[in-house]
């Protein structure tokens, strides 16, 4: 399924990042492009990150994209 339609990035491509390595929405953005456009895709990708353990949404990626 995919999470962000602007960089064509799926969940599956989150999940595989999400658990080679801890990181915040603002790495998975760098790493992925994820949120970085239209920024509609943020908050779900933030929760996929929450459900992995990793930070999510820690404040930080609500100003991901949102531009
Ligand atoms: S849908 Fe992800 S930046 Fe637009």
């Amino acid at each position: 399924m995919y999470v962000c339609i602007c960089r064509g990035i799926t969940e599956k491509q989150i999940r595989q990042v999400a658990q080679q390595r801890p990181c915040s929405m603002q790495e998975l953005s760098a790493v992925t492009g994820v949120g970085v456009d239209c920024g509609s895709c943020t908050e779900y990708a933030c929760q996929l990150l929450q459900d992995l353990g990793n930070q999510g949404c820690d404040g930080e990626c609500l100003s991901v994209g949102a531009r």
